[in-house]
């Protein structure tokens, strides 16, 4: 194809995504978008220069009409595909109905979605919230609240244990528990009760489990924001009976991992282990709504009482709706056996790439990273990636995570490594 006709194509594609009503202004160029967001919007992120208006399955398009292979899923908050029919179609039908009471009244939906997601995890009780990092911040409420009435933990002595690495949001709590320094420093002072150990250390778990005020140890099965940093084979089954020796909350967070992102539901699946306390997020809403879900039985949920916890809008009847559509996408499209047969053939092909570039691959189902010899800089390679049709985000500087909606295809998948594969060999 020349030059002319690819830009004329372009062109078309753009008018077309303009011509779908979303907007009567003149489409800005992604020069224009970028600029914007830096002139009007605090400077909290550092995104790939990419400006995007569509998305649709795998797939996302720029405002000048480029498609792009999605690798990132919003962090796998979209791993049924971005803008599934489904819940798409269930957002707007409850929209039109119902869309929040607050938890002042009773709704008709809150129950029957309450109902779903406790059957469908086999837990007692849900607790709603709507992003990751207050589900984290539940399940560490949830965790002293038991410590204190359960436990016996004496008044203000409870402790929760983290492991190095750890990622679970941004707020006071979550970076109060951070080993990352930008996600930390600046922020003091931070919260008591909260110590860190080494990630995949069972011997230093049970060294602070045995203090009497220890009331849970919040972890995640597989590392994401770390780069994903997948524990050796037993770690989390240790993890679960050092727990129970130790009359210890296990608090699983399953925000990133769950939902099928590492080929099984839950990623703690993969050892046949159920956490005490189990945090979803992201995907619970297919990238649609912010929905958050903290899991737990009666004896751990019932420590709290009415008027100790809540949110405005956590189990709110739209959000419930959409969580709704979004599990049931994730059942009826069989998306953790298609994230645990995509995820070996990616990893597979990874592993072909020259060892002086890619140094290191990993991970579980279609939740991915490749870590990047130092030569080479990995924010470049995500923009060439990007040139060639596929988005990617670099973490800490060396890591590339690779991580697509889960409904992507085999066909599609071999496009994808192909992609990668032609960009990593240009480097040489
Ligand atoms: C494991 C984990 N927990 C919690 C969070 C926080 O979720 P949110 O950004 O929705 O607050 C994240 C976000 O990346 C995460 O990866």
């Amino acid at each position: 194809m020349t030059i002319a006709s690819k830009l004329l194509r372009r062109t078309l594609n753009c008018v077309k995504l303009q011509s779908s009503g979303l907007s009567s202004k003149p489409q800005l160029t992604s020069e224009q978008i970028f600029a914007r967001e830096d002139k009007f919007g605090a400077h909290n992120y550092h995104p790939v220069p990419v400006a995007l208006c569509k998305g649709q399955g795998v797939h996302v398009w720029d405002v000048e009409g480029k498609k792009y292979f999605d690798f990132l899923s919003a962090y796998s908050a979209v791993n049924q595909g971005h803008c599934h029919p489904k819940i798409v179609s269930t957002l707007k039908q409850q929209a039109d109905v119902l869309t929040l009471v607050s938890r002042a009244f009773y709704s008709d939906v809150l129950g029957e979605y309450e109902e779903y997601i406790t059957k469908l995890f086999g837990y007692d009780k849900v607790l709603p919230m709507n992003t990751g990092v207050e589900g984290g911040e539940t399940a560490c409420k949830l965790a002293r609240k038991w410590g204190y009435k359960t436990k016996k933990i004496p008044k203000d002595q409870a402790r929760i244990i983290f492991a190095e690495g750890n990622f679970w949001g941004r707020t006071l709590s979550a970076v109060s528990s951070s080993t990352d320094p930008t996600c930390y420093e600046g922020f003091g002072p931070f919260m008591p009760g909260f110590s860190i150990i080494p990630y995949n250390d069972l011997a230093a778990l049970e060294k602070e489990l045995k203090d009497p005020n220890v009331a849970a140890f919040m972890v995640e099965p597989i590392q994401g924001e770390a780069g994903v940093v997948v524990p050796d084979d037993g770690y989390l089954k240790g993890v679960r009976d050092l727990c129970t020796k130790h009359n210890v909350l296990w608090i699983a967070d399953e925000v990133q991992t769950g939902l099928c992102r590492t080929g099984r539901m839950l990623c703690v699946e993969h050892e046949g282990v159920r956490p005490d306390i189990l945090i979803l997020g992201k995907a619970l809403s297919g990238g649609v709504y912010p929905v958050s879900a903290v899991l737990a039985d009666d004896p751990i949920m019932l420590s709290i009482q009415p008027g100790e916890h809540g949110s405005t809008y956590g189990g709110n009847p739209l959000g419930c709706k959409v969580a709704m559509a979004a599990m049931q996408v994730l059942v009826d499209e069989k998306l953790a056996d298609n994230a645990e047969k995509l995820g070996q053939i990616l990893r597979s092909e990874l592993n072909k790439l020259p060892k002086d570039i890619v140094t290191k691959v990993r991970g579980k189902g279609l939740l991915n990273a490749v870590v990047i010899d130092k030569k080479y800089n990995a924010w470049d390679i995500c923009l060439k990636l990007r040139e060639n049709g596929l988005l990617a985000k670099p973490t800490h500087g060396d890591i590339i995570r690779f991580a697509p909606p889960l409904v992507i295809t085999e066909p599609e998948l071999k496009e994808c490594i192909s992609i990668i594969t032609k960009t990593i060999l240009s480097l040489k």
